[in-house]
């Protein structure tokens, strides 16, 4: 059983606002740099959680918003948050197990999923959810000489994550990537409040007539 289910939003999200974490605005900021030149007709948001970020959707350009995660409870949560939301679909499931069975969409936006569900049939998974001349954004934790992947916060529930966590390096997931037809159209770093950093890296699904 995945150790998610066993964290209660709260707990992620106070986790992930803390002194020291402070994750959930630059997880937005980026995500809004990838809306804005992506201009997705159709997304998908792979671990969605509770929904960060989602405020920053254009509805005129975006009609069709499916949200993806193994924690039920973060789907009611973002459903009851965003039941106005027009176009959202949130959907259950586990990566790891196998693709979603959805249409493909024009962007797959992907922020800390796959240091926890792995870069095997979860990167599957996620671009088999890409259109042809669609994008995957990924967002990766950076290693830090000063903070552990998992900061010790209060929340306890988190961390029992740090057994399962493991860093991915960005050059490697770039190099896999162009082995399966994606070009890494831009990248950039995104330094944190607490020393760690994020990397953003966006990559076109070549194929597309
Ligand atoms: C670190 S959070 C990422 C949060 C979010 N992307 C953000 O920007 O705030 C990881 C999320 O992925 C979900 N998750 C973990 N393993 C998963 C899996 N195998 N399949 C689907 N979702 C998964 C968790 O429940 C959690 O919501």
């Amino acid at each position: 059983m995945s150790r998610w289910l066993r964290v209660p939003l709260a707990d992620y999200e106070g986790h992930m606002t803390a002194a020291g974490v402070e994750q959930l605005a630059p997880l937005v900021e980026l995500f809004r740099q990838v809306l804005a030149s992506a201009r997705p007709g159709s997304l998908a948001i792979l671990g969605i959680a509770g929904g960060n970020g989602l405020e920053a959707i254009d509805t005129q350009v975006t009609k069709r918003i499916l949200g993806i995660d193994i924690n039920r409870e973060y789907l009611d949560a973002v459903a009851q948050r965003h039941a106005s939301l027009p176009g959202l679909e949130l959907l259950h499931h586990d990566l790891a197990q196998g693709p979603v069975g959805q249409p493909p969409v024009d962007l797959v936006h992907a922020a800390l999923v796959f240091e926890h569900a792995g870069t095997g049939q979860c990167l599957d998974s996620a671009l088999a959810l890409v259109k042809p001349g669609g994008r995957l954004s990924v967002v990766l934790q950076l290693p830090s000489e000063t903070q552990a992947g998992v900061a010790p916060t209060g929340y306890l529930s988190l961390q029992a994550l740090k057994e399962t966590f493991q860093l991915i390096d960005p050059a490697w997931l770039t190099q896999t990537l162009a082995s399966r037809g994606c070009q890494l159209e831009y990248e950039t770093r995104h330094p944190l409040p607490s020393g760690k950093a994020f990397w953003l890296g966006v990559f076109l699904l070549l194929g597309a007539e």
